[in-house]
């Protein structure tokens, strides 16, 4: 509601750190905060991703210490990303019960199944050999509707492994409706999806493509990723069919770049709002820092506070454990 005239916040609430912590109405909740991992197939030693300095490629058992870590640090939950030692065409190793996503699945949710959620990011990209999202037709286009199936199916190779939330990301048509119907089928009704509603085909997402092992060998996403020239409101049609669809939270990604279609989403969707702080967003503070050029604990968490403003409710971070941390 608008007030009959304008009320800002009296200056003195600012004068001190414990006054502007007492009257924050922003703030980044540890337990909003969810921590990507990647975990690697057949290395013996984690493997430091070059473009993403303090981020590595980890082996089963490192994932464990680092997923361990996460929740003593108190982070809400951890995203699995698996690199397979063999891809092809169909990306055969993303629904294999002895992939490595659904090998390391199992082994947290023994270790931290019970005290934090665990998810999986449910794409082909880390396991075609193409490095595209989906399967292709025999001109190379992506095929939306063959590429469900395998999504069905490695949804629910996830679920058996102990995923609590899974999170589509390839932008397929109909993709979570897919989904939710063979999980449905094969009895995981209470595994939830957390669809990426938003996702911007992003140059954001360079050195991910490091980090996963996924850079599509021939052409760019651009045909299933949304475009950053579009309106918001396309965005918010696209994720107005993934509630119709069963979607349980809603994703944004990249996050700082499209704040606004953050704040559409809370704005216009009940479920809860989750935005993905990318790994070009990540590289960019690291290498600013490193050079000395930006005051990195406060960049990291001003980026934070902003994402949170705009109104994420869940936050995917590199830095979650880390931030975690410091604010416990
Ligand atoms: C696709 C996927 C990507 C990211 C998460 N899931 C890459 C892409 O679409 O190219 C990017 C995450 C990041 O940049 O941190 N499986």
């Amino acid at each position: 509601m608008t007030p009959a005239f304008p009320v800002s916040r009296p200056r003195r609430l600012r004068t001190t750190q414990p006054l502007r912590r007492l009257v924050a109405p922003v703030t980044v909740r540890p337990g909003g905060l969810v921590q990507p991992l990647f975990v690697k197939e057949g290395i013996t030693e984690p493997q430091p991703v070059g473009s993403m300095p303090g981020v590595v490629q980890h082996t089963r058992d490192s994932v464990r210490k680092a997923a361990a870590e996460a929740v003593a640090a108190g982070v809400g939950g951890v995203i699995l990303f698996g690199i397979p030692a063999a891809k092809d065409a169909r990306g055969s190793a993303a629904d294999a019960p002895d992939g490595i996503v659904q090998l390391a699945l199992t082994d947290l949710a023994s270790d931290v199944g019970s005290d934090t959620v665990l998810m999986a990011d449910l794409c082909l990209d880390e396991y075609t050999s193409h490095g595209h999202c989906g399967l292709l037709t025999d001109t190379g286009e992506v095929d939306n509707d063959a590429t469900l199936d395998r999504y069905a199916a490695i949804a629910v190779a996830q679920a058996i492994a102990g995923a609590r939330v899974v999170a589509p990301s390839g932008m397929m048509d109909g993709q979570v409706a897919a989904i939710r119907s063979a999980l449905d089928g094969a009895g995981f009704t209470d595994v939830a999806i957390c669809a990426y509603s938003a996702k911007y085909a992003s140059a954001f997402y360079g050195p991910f493509r490091d980090a996963a092992e996924c850079a599509p060998q021939f052409g760019d996403r651009a045909s299933y990723q949304q475009d950053p020239a579009a309106f918001a409101g396309d965005a918010l049609r696209e994720v107005l069919l993934d509630v119709a669809e069963g979607a349980d939270i809603v994703m944004v990604k990249p996050a700082l770049a499209y704040l606004d279609v953050i704040s559409q989403f809370a704005a216009a969707v009940e479920l809860p709002v989750a935005a993905y702080q990318v790994s070009g967003e990540y590289a960019m503070v690291e290498a600013a820092a490193a050079n000395g050029w930006l005051d990195r604990d406060r960049t990291i968490m001003e980026t934070l506070t902003a994402i949170s403003r705009a109104g994420a409710d869940i936050i995917l971070t590199y830095w979650a454990t880390e931030v975690a941390q410091r604010l416990s």
